[in-house]
């Protein structure tokens, strides 16, 4: 973390291993200092797939260039979106509500499922024929979700194992509003539904079990979407109006700052600010755990960014105490549970994570893989059908893990590592692009 201050006395490191993706971290002093953290993720693809529909030009700094992200930029410019630029800038030339053209290849989203589903709603103004598909990951991933809604409003989406798994053939088209009650709080089939609804002039109204992040719905009102949000909960949205181009000024994300403030609240000795950062109340369940857990932790410099919560976050080492994360909570937390339950493995006590059955189908099955990597280091994990009972402090030990290509276990297993006398072995760490690009040369820099 060299240029940004962050200074951490001690003997951490990372060392690639020569010819692979493979790296040892060993354990290290306090980590000190201020840093920032690459874009937000959600934030990023939501601001470059709305301004590619919008009327006219706009412009995205802070943007996340993480494979993620980028995969976005790439199918958008498929579909005949004009966009340039590099790294965290870009101009996108927005071709309006009916302007995407029928892509001549196969749409790829690599390992990102938010690309893919945003896509598909998306997909609901093609005049045309597209297929959708991804990586071992992605094509493992339930798509019905998202493609049950969309068809019921006119669109045609047919794919494997009765159109449930990508690749996906879409056909778009006029679609009408739904009055649609969704089984899960998903932003991701949330947002393909709204995306699809902007083609409609009727009303469509949406309802979800709990309320999943809300970027999508502040996003399209701040473009002008007649969009609201009845007292119920349920979010109306009139479409047929244009979208008014909005610049758009990313955050830092929340869900990789997490990897650094766990870190700061459970290695002694530590006093870190991360700046910057996106503070949407749907996404701070991480925040609200560790202070219930006792962390030293503050919001400094709260304020506002494009219609978004921004605020630098301090936190010291503390002592730790076991809590459950369910409910409402889980849902503000959900891509934070890895690095969480290492700051469960930590607390003293046994803590106990409910309501989490959506973590077996992201990225990877991430209630066995938490388990897997973080009992291999001797943390007290086990697994429920919908959870995990997480019982500490733990008596790290060393040893050699492998991330399954999921980025949020891969830099859980890292910060682990810190606290581990002789190191921790990480096969399979290249998955961390995905969202978090220069994660392992931070890492590094914080000896
Ligand atoms: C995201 C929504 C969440 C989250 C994912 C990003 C988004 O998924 O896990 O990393 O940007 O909409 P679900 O909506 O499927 O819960």
């Amino acid at each position: 973390m060299g240029d940004s201050g962050l200074k951490a006395p001690g003997t951490a490191g990372v060392s690639p291993a020569a010819m692979t993706d493979t790296r040892i971290v060993q354990a290290g002093g306090p980590l000190v200092g201020r840093i920032r953290v690459p874009g937000d993720k959600s934030l990023s693809h939501r601001a470059a797939m709305f301004a590619a529909i919008a009327e006219g030009p706009s412009r995205i700094t802070g943007f996340l260039a993480g494979e993620d992200c980028l995969d976005t930029l790439r199918c958008l410019q498929a579909l005949g979106v004009p966009i340039v630029g590099g790294g965290t800038e870009w101009d996108v030339d927005g071709v309006g509500l009916h302007g995407l053209r029928e892509p001549e290849a196969i749409l790829d989203v690599g390992n990102s499922g938010t690309s893919i589903r945003l896509l598909l709603g998306l997909l609901a103004g093609l005049d045309g024929f597209a297929v959708l598909t991804g990586d071992a990951s992605i094509r493992r991933r339930p798509m019905g979700r998202v493609a049950r809604p969309l068809r019921k409003m006119g669109m045609r989406i047919d794919g494997r194992a009765g159109g449930d798994l990508a690749p996906l053939a879409v056909r778009g088209g006029p679609v009408s509003a739904i009055a649609y009650e969704s089984p899960v709080a998903s932003a991701q089939v949330k947002s393909a539904v709204l995306l699809a609804a902007l083609r409609s002039p009727e009303l469509t109204t949406y309802r979800e079990p709990a309320l999943s992040r809300d970027h999508t719905e502040r996003m399209l009102a701040a473009m002008g979407a007649d969009l609201r949000r009845r007292e119920d909960g349920a979010i109306l949205l009139r479409g047929g109006r244009p979208l008014a181009a909005r610049d758009v000024q990313v955050p830092g994300d929340l869900s990789s700052a997490a990897f650094w403030l766990v870190a700061g609240a459970i290695v002694p000795g530590s006093d870190l600010v991360v700046e910057n950062v996106g503070l949407n109340p749907s996404r701070t369940g991480l925040l609200d755990v560790l202070l219930a857990m006792g962390a030293d932790l503050a919001v400094e410099d709260a304020r506002d960014a494009a219609g978004e919560p921004v605020g630098d976050v301090r936190v010291r080492h503390s002592a730790l105490r076991a809590t459950t994360v369910a409910g409402d909570l889980l849902t503000r937390s959900i891509d934070e549970i890895p690095i969480l339950t290492l700051a469960l493995a930590c607390a003293a006590g046994t803590s106990e994570i409910r309501d989490a059955a959506e973590l077996r189908v992201k990225e990877s099955d991430r209630l066995a893989a938490v388990s897997r990597v973080l009992g291999a280091l001797g943390a007290r994990i086990e697994e429920r059908p919908d959870g995990l009972i997480v019982t500490g402090p733990t008596d790290w030990r060393s040893g050699g893990v492998a991330s399954g290509g999921d980025h949020r276990i891969a830099m859980t297993a890292a910060i682990a590592g810190r606290l581990v006398p002789d190191g921790v072995e990480i096969e399979d760490t290249a998955c961390t692009e995905t969202s978090y690009p220069g994660f392992w040369e931070t890492t590094a820099d914080s000896r």
